[in-house]
């Protein structure tokens, strides 16, 4: 059975996912409550930390924590032992397609072979529900939630909306129009407002 597909973003007041400084600790707190079993996660946003992840520690992995999977069709990520030893996840697993690029010989990373020149969302999935994944929480700047919303495969967005308007840069959600039903509001210190919203079907 697919797995619940949570969406959670942090973003400024005129919905934009970078360009401020987000509330990493509430937004990491809030996101626990989901308990996701995996973690899917866009190319870009691990690109976005591969000197990060270089550079933190590296405890190595949790086996209580979510399976970390990255959407990958380009084979762009080079950081996965890094990933994997970070202490935030049990494992990882590259999520690739057909036409990815060949991957080195020695190459130790579990990987999930979709679709023909991208990744299939909805097979992944599929798959990660068989494998006994309850709920997916997606960790993107936008773009990977896009292409998962226009395929229908979101249970819920949660925006974490800080009191800032930053005028440009990439917006979370650049579709025409997704009917949503709102599931809850928190407000916190400083103005951050957590929105919940259910996708409606
Ligand atoms: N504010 C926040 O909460 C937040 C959270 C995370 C990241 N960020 C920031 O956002 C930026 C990165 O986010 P992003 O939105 O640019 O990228 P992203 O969502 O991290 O990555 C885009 C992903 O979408 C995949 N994709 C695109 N079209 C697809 C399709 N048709 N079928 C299947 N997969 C498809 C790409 O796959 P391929 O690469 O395989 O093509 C890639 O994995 C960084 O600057 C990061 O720091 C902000």
């Amino acid at each position: 059975m697919r797995p619940q597909v949570v969406a959670q973003v942090a973003v400024s007041l005129d919905g934009r996912t970078s360009g401020f400084d987000a509330d990493l600790a509430r937004f990491y707190a809030l996101a626990t409550l989901w308990q996701e079993d995996v973690t899917l996660v866009g190319a870009d946003t691990i690109l976005a930390q591969e000197a990060a992840v270089r550079a933190a520690p590296h405890p190595g992995p949790r086996p209580a924590a979510p399976l970390l999977a990255v959407v990958d069709s380009r084979a762009r990520v080079r950081e996965w032992e890094g990933l994997r030893q970070l202490g935030h996840w049990s494992d990882v697993l590259a999520l690739y397609a057909d036409q990815t690029p060949a991957r080195p010989p020695d190459a130790m990373i579990r990987e999930l072979v979709t679709g023909y020149d991208r990744v299939d969302l909805a097979e992944v999935l599929d798959v990660l529900g068989d494998r006994g994944a309850k709920t997916v929480r997606v960790d993107s700047g936008g773009t990977l939630i896009a292409v998962l919303l226009e395929l229908g495969l979101v249970d819920e967005i949660a925006l974490l909306v800080h009191p800032v308007v930053v005028g440009s840069g990439q917006r979370w959600c650049g579709l025409e129009e997704v009917p949503l039903r709102h599931a809850g509001t928190e407000v916190f210190e400083g103005g951050i407002v957590w929105l919940r919203y259910c996708v409606s079907a």
